[in-house]
This record gives structure tokens, C-alpha cells and sequence, in this order.
């Protein structure tokens, strides 16, 4: 698979990775299943998706034991990764803290529950309002040079904070959601400046949630408890006027005889070489599908076909 490099003078990793948020939260949370999540883990790190992808959110803190007993007696083979400065409350709403002190904590909670004494990517997980972004990114810069994590990133942040954030200590990575579906950072520039500058564009969410596998056909195909039935773009509404996105994928997809994932994912892979596809996935035969599609090249037809593909109906949170 092709790899690229998270961060100027970061660790290589192959561009299909994997993320872990949907093995505990998220999505069909009543329908966990460790010992299969364990497996699609490693079988993952056996077909070269060495970006595994956590972070404390996701459970809270089931996530992060999971992948900490995935990865047991294989730490040297992933770039493994985890997140920091969201807090769920007893009710379940999620809360950003980018304050030093938080962020120092949650990091060395997360070395414990992964079982590991390093990261190899922190990430912070959203810009907090109401804490100056150089004090959050200067409390991350203090765990590299304390050896606890080998590189920081950033998460859904602008050009003017990633700016921010370098003029500081360097940047790694910038995970966004980006899709056929969520092209955002395409026009808010944040895919070119990660460019530039030799940053990691970590896209997540490139199968949009799951929609963008052309598998959910109405809302009554996810399951009863499923996060996605409280997001715009699942309402039932909205997903019937998008079955028109995967309509165009599909015969694009026939056409060059790959899936509609494998399309989705070779689209999002196709916007630079410095991009890494995140999908998530607890169903092996969806990982085999998924990783399948590093080996997609499009051609220009069928990126100028996509390019005009209708825009979503609903938004993305
Ligand atoms: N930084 C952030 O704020 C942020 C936000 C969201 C996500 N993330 C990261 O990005 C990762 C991926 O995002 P995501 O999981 O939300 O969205 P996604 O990768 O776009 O979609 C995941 C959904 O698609 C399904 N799926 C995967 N491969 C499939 C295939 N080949 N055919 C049919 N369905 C398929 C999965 O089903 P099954 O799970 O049932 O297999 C799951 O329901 C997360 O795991 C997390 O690590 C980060």
C-alpha cells in the first residue's frame, strides 16, 4: 500500500487506516462485539492499516481498552493514535477542554488504558472556544518532549488555527471529516495548506457515516439505538434525497467494476498524497473491501463525473 508521513520528520504510515470509534460508540453501541473488534483489529495490522485510531471519547474509555488489548504483543507494527480535550458528561453530552492541565491528564489516562507508554499521534480532538489554542497545543508540545507522545495533530481546525498551532511546535496531521459528501476542506483550504506545509490530511468519516457504502437505503436499515438517527443528514427525509449521491456512485462504480465503498474511498484518496482514508469498520468482510480500494486508481472521467454529484441534503452534525 502507499504510505506517507505524518508530520515533517513523523513516522510513515500507509494510507488506508483504521478507525476504532464505531467498535464502542457512535453508532450500534448495544451491538458491541469485543471478540470480533479484536479481530478485525489485528486483521487490519496484517494488511498494512497500521493507522489504528482512538481516542477517550469513544465509550468513554471502552475504545481506547479495546484497541490497548487489540494490540497487545504488537505495538511495534501500528502508528497508533488517540484523542484528547472532549469530556462526556453522566448524560452523555460531549463538552470540549482544551485547558492545559485536562489535556496532560487525559494523555496520561489514555497511555494507561492503551497499555502503552507512548502514542505515536495525540490529537486534539476539537479547538476549545474558550482556551487560546497556542495554551492547548503548547501543553501537547510539553508531552512530546516528555517522550509520552511521538506527534501531535490537530482536529476539524482552520488554516488560521493549524497556523496557530505551527507557529508553536510542528503539526502532524490534521484529522477532518472529508468525503464525497463532506468536501469542506477542499474549499476552506485546508487540504492545500496541509500540503504545503507536510501535514497529514487524516480524512475521517470518508464513507460518510456508512451512507457512501450505498448499504442504507432508509433510516430503518440502521440499528434502533444508532446515533445517526439524531444527525440531519439520517433523518428519513434526507436520506431518500441522497440515495441520488449513490445512484451516480453506483453506475460510476460498475463502470470501473469496483463497490461503491471501494469508490468513495479511492475518491478520498485521490485528493492528495498526503491524505490517509480513516474508515471505520467492526465487519471484516468490510475491512478486506475497504483496503482493497488503496489499490483503485481513478480516471479523470470518473473524477469529473463525481465532481458534479449533488450536493448533500442535511448537515453533517
Ligand atoms: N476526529 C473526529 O472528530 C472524528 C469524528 C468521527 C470519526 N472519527 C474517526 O474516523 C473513523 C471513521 O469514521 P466513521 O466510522 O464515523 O465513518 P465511516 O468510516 O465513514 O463509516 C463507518 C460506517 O460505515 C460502515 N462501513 C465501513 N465499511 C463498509 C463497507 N465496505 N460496506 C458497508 N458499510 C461499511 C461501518 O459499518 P460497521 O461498523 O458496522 O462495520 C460504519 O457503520 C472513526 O472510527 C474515528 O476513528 C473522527
Amino acid at each position: 500500500m502507499r504510505a506517507t508521513t505524518l508530520g515533517p520528520g513523523g513516522p510513515r504510515v500507509n494510507v488506508v487506516g483504521l478507525g476504532c470509534m464505531g467498535m464502542s460508540w457512535g453508532y450500534d453501541e448495544l451491538g458491541r462485539d469485543d471478540r470480533t473488534s479484536i479481530e478485525v483489529i489485528n486483521r487490519a495490522i496484517d494488511l498494512g492499516c497500521d493507522l489504528i485510531d482512538t481516542a477517550d471519547q469513544y465509550g468513554p474509555f471502552h475504545n481506547e481498552r479495546l484497541v490497548g488489548r487489540a494490540i497487545r504483543g504488537r505495538r511495534d507494527e501500528v502508528v497508533l493514535a488517540t484523542k484528547g480535550g472532549l469530556v462526556v458528561d453522566g448524560s452523555r453530552k460531549t463538552y470540549r477542554n482544551g485547558r492545559p492541565e485536562h489535556l496532560r491528564a487525559a494523555c496520561e489516562a489514555s497511555l494507561l488504558r492503551l497499555g502503552v507508554d507512548h502514542v505515536d499521534l495525540y490529537q486534539l480532538h476539537r479547538i476549545d472556544p474558550a482556551v487560546p489554542v497556542e495554551e492547548s497545543w503548547g501543553a501537547l508540545a510539553e508531552l512530546v518532549r516528555e517522550g509520552k507522545v511521538g506527534a501531535i495533530g490537530l482536529s476539524e481546525a482552520s488554516v488560521e488555527e493549524i497556523r496557530r498551532a505551527q507557529a508553536i511546535h510542528p503539526v502532524a496531521s490534521v484529522q477532518s471529516e472529508l468525503s464525497l459528501w463532506s468536501r469542506e476542506p477542499l474549499g476552506d483550504g485546508v487540504l492545500a495548506h496541509c500540503a504545503s506545509s507536510g501535514i497529514a490530511f487524516i480524512a475521517y468519516a470518508p464513507l460518510g457515516r456508512g451512507f457512501l457504502s450505498g448499504r442504507i437505503g432508509s433510516a430503518g436499515d440502521l440499528p434502533e439505538v444508532d446515533g445517526r438517527h439524531r444527525t440531519p443528514r439520517f433523518q428519513p427525509d434526507a436520506i431518500d434525497a441522497n440515495q441520488a449521491i449513490v445512484a451516480t456512485m453506483r453506475k460510476v462504480a460498475d463502470g470501473l467494476a469496483v463497490t461503491v465503498p471501494q469508490l468513495a474511498l479511492a475518491w478520498v484518496l485521490a485528493q492528495g498524497e498526503h491524505v490517509v482514508a480513516l474508515p471505520g469498520t467492526k465487519t471484516p468482510r468490510y475491512l478486506e473491501e475497504n483496503v482493497a480500494a488503496a489499490g483503485v486508481t481513478l480516471p479523470g472521467a470518473a473524477l469529473a463525473d463525481l465532481a458534479n454529484l449533488p450536493a448533500a441534503v442535511g448537515t453533517r452534525y
